[in-house]
């Protein structure tokens, strides 16, 4: 994508509206071919505006807006709106105009023959799974979320590449919402649409974009992908709008376990003498040793119970250490290790490279509190212990 031209370039664009409000305030961003954007940010922020000034319904007061390389300004409003969708919320379909003439509006401008409308029609209709009688209904005998789905309809029957989307989906119940969500989005990739996409809802942002743009005061603050934004958050103002559980959670699904273990847990041999090994535990105030080989490779574990228990019979570490290790990867997930090395409620666990070779290890107790009761809301201990 780097390589490729931007279809729509902001250069230093800034809004100030007649009362002298300033909207938007220098404001650079690309968005490529494929992209969907999605602006976030607080009311009043320059969402809209900025949106707005795409497709030349508001002009900007300074800078300049490229699209496909050229810039809008010198470019019909009326042309130009041709080439690109708009979607809004609930007043987007014309009331006394059927759903088939509603969605065949634009085709209907680029004067395409009633039989290659029709077709696209059906096309469409088929395509987000609504009844092709709906096509001679008129708006108002449609449920909201309905309507709404011809709005996304009729935005993509023109074959524009880049449609816009202003809170389209804000009035909706979460269920159709995310019904809505999952077909613009399937739509998006399988037609290969740019989308610009305004919201309100984080959620719904981080569900969908393939860059998020957060603003605030009438700037970008930052533009970033989902995983960039939730796990680099610029500062504080989009670390608060990402909210602290998305964030943990964000981190607990890229934060590998190497990166939270503790190194040099204190080690025996195999050929260490018991004496020694006690001698070490009192040493070191532990109660397990860990048991590895010249090379580093985790051969066991000894404990301070298996030394009670065997310490007559036995002269050496390995005549007496528990051989079957639960160990981790030091490049495994925490999401992915995170239960199980808690439901096995061992204190600690050894953390091996892919060699088998002793990394360090991850303390039941720093897990607790470094993420378990933060990511889940629970509290240290509540979960109990060892009944895996
Ligand atoms: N036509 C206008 N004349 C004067 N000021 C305006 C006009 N339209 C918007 N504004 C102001 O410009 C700023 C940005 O408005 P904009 O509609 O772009 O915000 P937004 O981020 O879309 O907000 P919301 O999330 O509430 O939709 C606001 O302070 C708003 O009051
Ligand atoms: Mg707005």
């Amino acid at each position: 994508m780097a390589n490729e031209r931007p279809m729509v370039e902001f250069q230093d664009v800034s809004k100030v509206y007649s009362g002298g409000t300033v909207a938007v305030e220098q404001v650079s961003l690309s968005i490529y071919p494929g992209d969907f954007v999605c602006f976030i940010g607080t009311s009043g922020s320059g969402k809209t505006t900025t949106m707005r000034m795409i497709n030349r319904m508001l002009e900007p007061t300074t800078g300049q807006i490229m699209f496909n390389g050229q810039d809008i300004h010198g470019q019909e409003p009326v042309q130009l709106r041709r080439k690109i969708g708009y979607v809004i919320q609930n007043i987007g379909l014309m009331p006394h105009m059927t759903i088939y003439e509603n969605i065949t509006i634009v085709p209907k401008l680029l004067k395409w023959p009633d039989e290659r409308r029709r077709k696209k029609a059906e096309e469409l209709m088929r395509l987000v799974e609504l009844p092709l009688d709906f096509l001679d209904r008129y708006p108002s005998q449609l449920s909201g979320g309905q309507q709404q789905r011809i709005g996304v309809v009729r935005a993509l029957a023109a074959n524009q590449d880049l449609i816009l989307m202003d809170e389209p989906f804000g009035a909706l119940d979460p269920i159709t919402r995310e019904s809505l969500q999952d077909l613009v989005q399937n739509l998006q990739q399988s037609l290969g649409k740019t989308i610009v996409f305004v919201t309100h809802d984080i959620d719904e942002a981080l569900k969908l974009a393939t860059k998020v743009v957060v603003m605030d005061g009438g700037h970008i603050v930052q533009a970033a992908t989902p995983a960039e934004l939730v796990t680099h958050p610029a500062n504080q103002f989009v670390r608060d709008f990402i909210g602290e559980d998305r964030l943990l959670q964000a981190r607990a699904d890229v934060t590998t376990v190497g990166a939270i273990m503790l190194g040099q847990p204190v080690t025996t041999q195999p050929g260490q003498s018991l004496d020694d090994a006690i001698k070490l535990m009192r040493d070191k105030r532990v109660d397990t040793l860990l048991v590895t080989d010249d090379g580093g490779h985790l051969k066991g574990i000894l404990d301070l119970a298996a030394l009670d228990t065997h310490y007559r019979r036995a002269t050496s570490v390995a005549d007496i250490m528990d051989t079957k290790v639960f160990a981790v990867r030091e490049d495994a997930l925490l999401r992915d290790t995170i239960d199980r090395i808690l439901k096995r409620g061992l204190k600690y666990v050894p953390v091996v490279d892919d060699q088998h070779r002793l990394r360090g290890i991850i303390t039941r107790t720093a897990l607790v509190d470094l993420v378990y009761d933060t990511i889940w809301g629970k509290a240290a201990g509540e979960d109990g212990d060892g009944d895996d």
